[in-house]
């Protein structure tokens, strides 16, 4: 079973994205022993630059491997682990700059007369969300869950799982809250 673990918050070790992703890891690999291999994508390290119309248009023989190598990364994994903080209602943009890697006409969705059809259909996502604030589950400023959410299933990907910590920058009890909440979601997998 290959999973892919992609962490974007750039708070380091304090971050709660990082910490919800890795405990999500590590109980994927208690469940599944040796079965489970890990590929770890840390974007605030290894950051994937903007798209742009050379990117786009293959003219960048190093950013058409790099895309390449991402695309084969997200297709093969069989179970993918997002940590994705809110920043500014939506997502790092460094995971921003992810998905417009792996989004790839004829490779990871296609057109047809009846609409786009996903080609990557055949994994699990588990998002570990982050958010200092409370949205719940469907606010209308809320374009970090909703937004990946949205991105996966067009890749053909609708068995997706929130595991959410919210409301952590509203006092240490809030935080407390949200994080055995998450956990207890965690040993549930
Ligand atoms: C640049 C930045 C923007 C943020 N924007 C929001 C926001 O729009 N809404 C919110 O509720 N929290 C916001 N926060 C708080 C984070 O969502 C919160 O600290 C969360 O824990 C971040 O995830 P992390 O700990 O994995 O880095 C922001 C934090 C940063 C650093």
């Amino acid at each position: 079973m290959k999973i892919l673990h992609i962490d974007s918050s750039i708070m380091g070790d304090a971050s709660v994205s990082r910490q919800l992703s890795a405990d999500i890891v590590k109980h994927l690999k208690q469940k599944h022993g040796a079965e489970a291999q890990v590929q770890h994508l840390d974007l605030a390290v290894e950051q994937i630059p903007h798209l742009n119309s050379e990117i786009l248009m293959g003219q960048n023989a190093e950013q058409s491997a790099l895309g390449e190598q991402l695309l084969q990364q997200y297709l093969d994994a069989d179970v993918v682990v997002v940590g994705a903080a809110m920043y500014n209602f939506g997502l790092p943009s460094t995971l921003k700059a992810w998905i417009d890697r792996i989004s790839v006409a004829g490779r990871t969705f296609k057109y047809t007369e009846q609409g786009p059809v996903g080609l990557a259909g055949d994994k699990k996502v588990y998002i570990a969300s982050s958010r200092g604030g409370v949205y719940g589950d469907n606010s209308p400023v809320d374009y970090q869950e909703g937004f990946l959410k949205t991105v996966f299933n067009f890749t053909g990907v609708n068995d997706v799982e929130i595991i959410r910590a919210e409301g952590v920058n509203m006092g240490a009890e809030m935080k407390q809250q949200a994080m055995s909440a998450a956990q207890a979601k965690i040993q549930a997998i």
